[in-house]
């Protein structure tokens, strides 16, 4: 069974809210326990510059969202969780993206499509205030994907636009350079992609109408009072449908408790009884999370540790990645010859482990088939001797035991049944 990579981010530009927590940190955790999933999640910190220039902002906002994730249940051993920012092979990658993206497609964006038709009608020069990165901004989360070949990327809607972006440029990618990229593909949840915020629009930081995740109960309780209702009187039927009360407390309750508030609505229920349930609701979810969010604001080195942990464990993929795309590309030691890895390793006639060391200083081996194709790499080790170890346990084990462990991971492309049948030679040998 190969393993499906789920891979998403959070920008680092605000605190995070319930659209967050419904949207993103709550499905990202419950996948990340499936056992046929690996989730690669991360701070998308060089985002938040495009749109940020506090630096106090920046460094608490990726506080407190990784507090959120961790808070909410997100195990670090066995997810990959990292700050965007600790891996450099990304804004590497960014550039050799740049260059295979048709300036064209990234116009079409609607983010920076809105701000262009936004300064035409107040009748500005098109791209007044926008900046190169808002408009690179599709390219950096395009890398993103790219650097870790995830299948699925977890988003809301309104984001489906850069996943597609992504596809192509992996596309454009392959077709120059070969087959180097998985093409994701976007997951939308679409009973919870779209929280509605306390005025009915979608809940988001930049409309200010968001109901913050870990505010005090009563701050909570306040947000919540601030919800825009109709002004039928208590007594009269209410409507669930374009209820931004009914929506949030959807995205909580279960079916049951879903059908007695519908019902409620339809006996007349008054807006503030309707406020109350819902306040209990959330706060029922959220409240056991507060004391393990404030324990990782209270000590932001607990939080650090765990990213710098997560990096080194990103890195052991980036890496590898970005080397083998460096040379696709032609940036290579002058020395070397100028036909490609592929081509030189299609002479080993035979599968075969490569051990080796990375600029981290950690040694790995990855397993390749009798034409070279990348099928399995292993997770850094901080010696020759663990590396070995775990090329035996690989062998004896299996390749599906092996990478159930996190020894390594199996590349796009390649199935465990794959490389157990690359195996099968070299444990007769
Ligand atoms: N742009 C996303 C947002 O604002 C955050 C993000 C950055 C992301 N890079 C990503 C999401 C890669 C998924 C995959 O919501």
């Amino acid at each position: 069974m190969s393993l499906l990579r789920f891979l998403t981010g959070i920008t680092t530009s605000g605190t995070p809210h319930l659209g967050n927590y419904v949207g993103s940190i709550r499905p990202s955790v419950q996948a990340s326990l499936r056992a046929d999933v690996e989730s690669f999640y991360f701070l998308a910190d060089y985002h938040a510059l495009i749109k940020i220039d506090e630096p106090a902002r920046v460094q608490r906002s990726t506080l407190e969202i990784a507090a959120s994730w961790l808070a909410a249940g997100l195990n670090p051993e066995r997810v990959t969780f990292y700050r965007q920012s600790d891996i450099p092979e990304i804004p590497e990658l960014t550039w050799l993206l740049t260059c295979v993206t048709g300036k064209g497609l990234l116009n079409r964006a609607h983010a920076y499509k809105a701000s262009v038709d936004k300064n035409t009608a107040a009748g500005q020069d098109p791209d007044a205030d926008v900046t190169a990165g808002l408009f690179m901004y599709p390219v950096l989360m395009g890398a993103d994907i790219l650097m870790f070949n995830a299948h699925k990327v977890p988003v809301g809607r309104d984001q489906v636009q850069h996943i597609e972006m992504a596809r192509d440029m992996g596309n454009s990618f392959n077709h120059r350079y070969g087959q180097h990229f998985v093409l994701p593909e976007a997951v939308i949840d679409d009973a919870v992609a779209l929280l509605p915020g306390v005025d009915g629009r979608k809940m988001s930081k930049s409309y200010d109408n968001h109901i913050p995740m870990f505010a005090p109960r009563e701050q909570l309780r306040k947000s919540i009072a601030g919800i825009v209702t109709d002004s039928r009187a208590p007594g009269a039927p209410k409507d669930t449908e374009g209820s931004a009360l009914f929506q949030i407390y959807q995205a909580f309750a279960s079916a049951e408790e879903t059908a007695a508030l519908r019902q409620a609505y339809a006996d007349g229920i008054a807006w503030g009884d309707a406020k109350q349930i819902l306040f209990e609701r959330i706060d029922r979810e959220i409240a056991p999370m507060r004391e393990a969010y404030l324990g990782y604001i209270n000590h932001p080195e607990k939080v650090e540790a765990i990213l710098l942990a997560g990096a080194a464990k990103a890195r052991a993929i980036s890496q590898p990645l970005m080397t083998q795309l460096r040379h696709a590309v032609g940036l290579r030691k002058l020395s070397e010859q100028g036909e490609t890895k592929a081509a030189k390793l299609t002479k080993v006639a035979r599968p075969a482990f490569k051990q080796y060391r990375e600029s981290d200083g950690q040694f790995y081996f990855k397993l390749i088939d009798a034409s070279g194709h990348l099928l399995l790499q292993s997770q850094g080790f901080a010696s020759p001797k663990e590396a070995a170890t775990s090329m035996a346990q690989l062998r004896s084990e299996g390749v599906t035991a092996w990478c159930a462990r996190h020894s390594g991971w199996l590349m796009p492309g390649s199935t465990a049944d794959a490389a157990q049948a690359a195996l099968q030679p070299l444990n007769d040998a």
